[in-house]
């Protein structure tokens, strides 16, 4: 039997236990608020930077808005950057990527304050999270993570093989993985037998960006499958990189699209918030 790892309602039980530390922390009078900066109109990042006000609000969180024009300069965002970094009242800074092209996103990320850093994309948080120091941790890997330890499979001394080799997902995921202990492989455009790789594979992270790409073909018998991929098909609905349906009896569990990784990088910018606000890894 397959089991379907439900994003949804793992991703709902991090929000709440969110919801009730913002609770008790507001008892304390502190309240926690989030810089949620869209810069351009791009209409994939206004449904993520809405869903991401729409999870400030259920937890308790204060979202504070700024739709910025395309035409913004780097300039003038890294001047808005150094306001929030000196606002005490403002507890994490999420700039929305990707950025139009005149604005280098390297140099946005490091103009936050690694404290405010709730996304985890600064060099300091990425580094601390290789050497195993404190600091906030990128959202998706870090929401895959839990979903595993919640689905109880357990990571150490397993096959992880990681598709894909991003700055936001791959790299960071299998930092992770191998903090978990696992036996890691990360895999890209330029692997050879990539089948026979992913065969290997007792827990498989595709974060590839190609619509049902991975068939049964590259899945062990009994391999954990989770798809970060999201794509709008021609028929309106949603998939994934990996070929949910062909691959589904070959799995011991699996993440479904939508409703598997995709609302875990949620709720964990949730859980990033209130770690800024309670006891900061980075002050
Ligand atoms: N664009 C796609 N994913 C993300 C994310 O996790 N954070 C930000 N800031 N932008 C993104």
């Amino acid at each position: 039997m397959t089991k379907i790892i439900d994003g949804k309602a793992i991703s709902q039980a991090i929000k709440d236990e969110v919801k009730d530390t913002v609770d008790a922390l507001k008892k304390d009078g502190k309240e926690i608020a989030l810089a949620v900066i869209q810069v351009g109109d791009d209409p994939a990042s206004a449904v993520y930077v809405n869903n991401k006000k729409k999870a400030c609000a259920y937890v308790g969180i204060r979202s504070i808005s700024y739709e910025l024009p395309e035409v913004t300069t780097e300039e003038e965002l890294l001047k808005l950057i150094n306001d929030l970094n000196n606002d005490p009242s403002c507890n994490g800074i999420l700039v929305q990527l990707p950025l139009p092209s005149h604005i280098r996103e390297d140099v946005i990320i490091k103009a936050i304050h690694p404290s405010k850093d709730v996304d985890g994309f600064h060099p300091e948080n990425v580094g601390a999270m290789l050497i195993g120091q404190p600091g906030f941790l990128s959202c998706t890997p870090a929401g895959i993570i839990q979903l595993l330890k919640r689905s109880d499979i357990s990571i150490e001394g397993k096959e992880c093989v990681v598709i894909g080799r991003s700055n936001i997902v791959g790299k960071p995921m299998a930092a992770l993985l191998l903090r978990e202990n696992g036996t890691v492989t990360v895999c890209h455009s330029r692997t050879k037998n990539l089948k026979e790789v992913c065969r290997r594979a007792d827990i498989l992270i595709v974060a590839i960006g190609k619509p049902k790409m991975i068939g049964p073909e590259y899945i062990k018998e009994g391999a954990v499958v989770i798809d970060v991929g999201i794509h709008r098909m021609e028929n309106k609905k949603l998939c994934g990189d990996v070929d949910y349906d062909a691959v589904f009896s070959r799995c011991s569990a699996i993440t479904p699209v939508p409703g598997g990784v995709g609302p875990m990088t949620i709720a964990m910018l949730m859980y990033n918030c209130v770690l800024s606000g309670k006891d900061n890894p980075n002050r």
